[in-house]
């Protein structure tokens, strides 16, 4: 079993192991070698390879075996057609494995059958395996470089980890420039065992590590990544960047819905719901860890700006637009104050005008006075002016910060005139952004990471009803003995009043059969068949029937057209709103709930939002007060507000059909017809593709 003592041994141990360690110049094997002898690593090393008895005055030996010692983590850098004959042979003095050879699961059927072997032979005897095709780990703190990276990175409370070898080096090297500290630094390769969410479990309790970075180009298991980053978001804040579109196998012809849903929006959707901050690119990735890593996360939401650059200002003012933090509204008292301190040209109002010509003077005693008025955070904008001393205001905001212990952000713009005085700040640990779009974007999300952390949301688990489900899997049974690669509507409409969901009244009927008993017209007639599944394209729908004379004529004439088919009658229903609702099945997250605005703009407003089951009622309905079609709830203009709570219980009906049938194919309600004025809601059309 895993627990966190063996992930410590594998990235904090006492002693390591290099196999394949050597003295050729440029090998991987020195390359390593090397790193973990010469830059400062305090615990034992133990070089391996036959080759060799002595490795320039270190003694080498033939294999791990030969050590005759536990060994906490041995580093493999053979060629890959030896590593599982080298982990057997080792397997009894070390239990944790770093696997640097390439040639697995990503050269195809034969590296896959390595892993394979790999995986059976981990599992059997309780190993860790990192990797393959990885770049090995650092951990600064301990001045332990594993890898084949260059250097030693600061130490610091940031951990780092890639499923690209190459993009870590690349990011070392930037953090350099930017001052940012690692407490581990870790390649997974391949994740043939050890996996990205392990990893997450692991840094939430490394005691050095305060934000966790991530590149991620795929997911192993979705479900279970989430459930770990959801817990540990509650503990310290992830940030991803997510490289790579899930690719769908989805049948876009079979459901509307599924054409909505990109699948990225669904990454986004998941990471929201696991508290994880996402970056769009390397810049905001970097931006967002250096200002974790530097500054707490703002107190309220409520931000102060300072600025000696009145349109940096308006920058700035623009961006809080769409976000959860906004420019507070200083006291009176406040604003007195700071009219004492400034020119009468100043503006006191938020953003705080300093004007051109602002000293370091004028910084200092707005900072100071600030602190009364209790911001979340502050941001410092100064743009290089003749008069502008720079480094002096650096240091000010350093001091002020440090005194204060204010959560603090700076956006210093500019170049060479502004080159030391960023200098300082980040040898300060004061984040600076290169604009204020991108300060007040990283302030906002790690203020809504920090509402995450706090709300401490229960783990929702779902409960399968074993006799709904009983029911529900025998109508899909039957069906699929049939042949038939839907449901008819009568059935599916059976299966949504088991979860909860009402189609209205009905008839089924066929075109030379008996009529239906109709006393209330207008009513309306669909064909009703898995062959013909968009209905109105192919003449399919004969709407407004208004006596039994028109309904004969009707049904005739969709005798004709689609002979042999069943007919669908149903009253012809006033329609207010038209929803569609549906199941979008992701390759790595599993079913996600659409909804949104139906009917002939479901295309065109693209109105429609995405939830991750399971979900309870309660959070659904937040969901929908807050999503894209909240307004139909609130009740805008005049209008009557629509039920929100007779919705979120329909989503929850859907939420639990699609966990207790994950083998359907596709399933929408298109259109579910809502009203505001004490009808029940209706699924008019329902397709469940199995
Ligand atoms: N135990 C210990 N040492 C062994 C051994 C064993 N069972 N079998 C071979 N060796 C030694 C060899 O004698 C050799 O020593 P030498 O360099 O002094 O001659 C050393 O191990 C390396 O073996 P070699 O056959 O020379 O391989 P290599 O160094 O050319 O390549 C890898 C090995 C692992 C680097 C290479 O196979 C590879 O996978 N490269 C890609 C790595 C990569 O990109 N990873 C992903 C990064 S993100």
């Amino acid at each position: 079993m895993k627990t966190k003592n063996t992930y410590q041994k594998l990235f904090s141990p006492q002693s390591i192991a290099i196999v394949g360690a050597s003295n050729k110049k440029g090998k991987i094997g020195t390359i390593i070698a090397e790193n973990i002898s010469k830059l400062g690593y305090k615990g034992k090393t133990y070089l391996i390879n036959p080759a060799y008895k002595f490795l320039g005055f270190k003694r080498c030996y033939p294999s791990l075996s030969a050590v005759k010692k536990e060994i906490d983590v041995a580093i493999i850098c053979v060629p890959a057609k030896f590593v599982l004959g080298v982990v057997k042979e080792g397997m009894q003095n070390v239990k944790n494995f770093v696997i640097i050879s390439a040639g697995f699961s990503e050269i195809g059927a034969e590296g896959a059958k390595r892993e394979q072997e790999l995986i059976a032979l981990a599992k059997k005897n309780n190993l860790n395996i990192l990797g393959p095709n990885c770049l090995g780990f650092i951990n600064p703190i301990v001045n332990l470089n594993a890898s084949f990276a260059a250097g030693m990175p600061k130490a610091g409370n940031v951990a780092f980890v890639s499923q690209s070898g190459a993009l870590i080096v690349g990011l070392l090297d930037k953090a350099k420039e930017e001052h940012m500290g690692f407490s581990n630094v870790i390649s997974i390769g391949n994740q043939m065992q050890v996996d990205e969410a392990d990893i997450l479990e692991y840094l939430a309790e490394d005691k050095e590590t305060k934000v966790i970075g991530m590149y991620l180009e795929g997911i192993k298991d979705g479900s279970r990544f989430l459930k770990v980053a959801k817990k540990v978001s509650q503990k310290k804040p992830i940030v991803i960047l997510k490289a790579g579109k899930t690719e769908q196998a989805q049948k876009a012809i079979s459901s509307h819905t599924g054409a909505l849903a990109g699948s990225d929006e669904i990454v986004d959707v998941a990471f929201k719901s696991a508290g994880i901050i996402r970056a769009d690119n390397l810049d905001d990735f970097f931006a967002l860890l250096g200002l974790i890593s530097f500054t707490d996360a703002p107190k309220n939401g409520q931000m102060a700006v300072i600025t000696n650059a009145g349109g940096a200002g308006v920058l700035a003012t623009d961006a809080f637009k769409n976000k959860e933090i906004a420019l507070m509204e200083f006291s009176q008292k406040a604003k007195e104050n700071f009219a004492k301190q400034l020119p009468s040209e100043s503006s006191v109002h938020n953003p705080i005008d300093l004007l051109g010509d602002a000293g370091a003077d004028r910084y200092q005693n707005i900072l100071e006075m600030l602190k009364k008025e209790n911001p979340g955070s502050t941001i410092c904008i100064l743009t290089p002016q003749q008069q502008t001393p720079v480094e002096e205001i650096a240091k000010i905001i350093t001091s002020v910060k440090e005194k204060n212990k204010m959560s603090l952000a700076a956006v210093f713009i500019g170049g060479e005139r502004i080159k030391n005085g960023v200098l300082h700040l980040k040898q300060n640990n004061i984040p600076n952004f290169s604009n204020p779009e991108s300060c007040v974007r990283a302030l906002d999300q790690y203020y809504r990471w920090s509402i995450f952390a706090n709300e401490k949301t229960d783990e929702q688990k779902y409960a399968a009803n074993a006799d709904c489900k009983k029911i529900v899997s025998n109508i899909i049974k039957n069906a699929r003995e049939q042949k038939r690669g839907a449901l008819s509507f009568s059935e599916a409409a059976n299966v949504m009043l088991e979860y909860g969901i009402d189609s209205g009244s009905f008839w089924i009927v066929s075109a030379d059969g008996e009529k239906p008993e109709i006393k209330e017209f207008p009513v309306v007639a669909k064909i009703d068949s898995d062959k013909v599944l968009h209905k109105s394209d192919k003449q399919g729908v004969i709407l407004n029937i208004k006596n039994s004379g028109e309904l004969e004529e009707a049904l005739k004439a969709l005798g004709q057209n689609f002979p042999g088919e069943k007919v669908l009658v149903q009253p012809m229903q006033q329609k207010q709103v038209e929803i569609i609702l549906g199941i979008k099945k992701d390759d790595i997250f599993g079913p996600v709930i659409v909804y949104g605005l139906g009917g002939i703009y479901t295309e065109i407003f693209h109105m429609a939002d995405f939830l991750l089951p399971p979900m309870s009622e309660a959070e659904i309905k937040k969901q929908v007060l807050s999503g894209k079609i909240r307004f139909l709830f609130q009740g805008a203009r005049g209008q009557k507000a629509y039920d929100a709570e007779e919705f979120s219980k329909i989503i929850k009906g859907i939420m639990d059909f699609a966990l207790e049938n994950s083998d359907i194919d596709g399933f929408d309600i298109n259109p579910l017809f809502i009203y505001n004025d004490g009808r029940k809601a209706s699924a008019v059309d329902i397709k469940i593709i199995i």
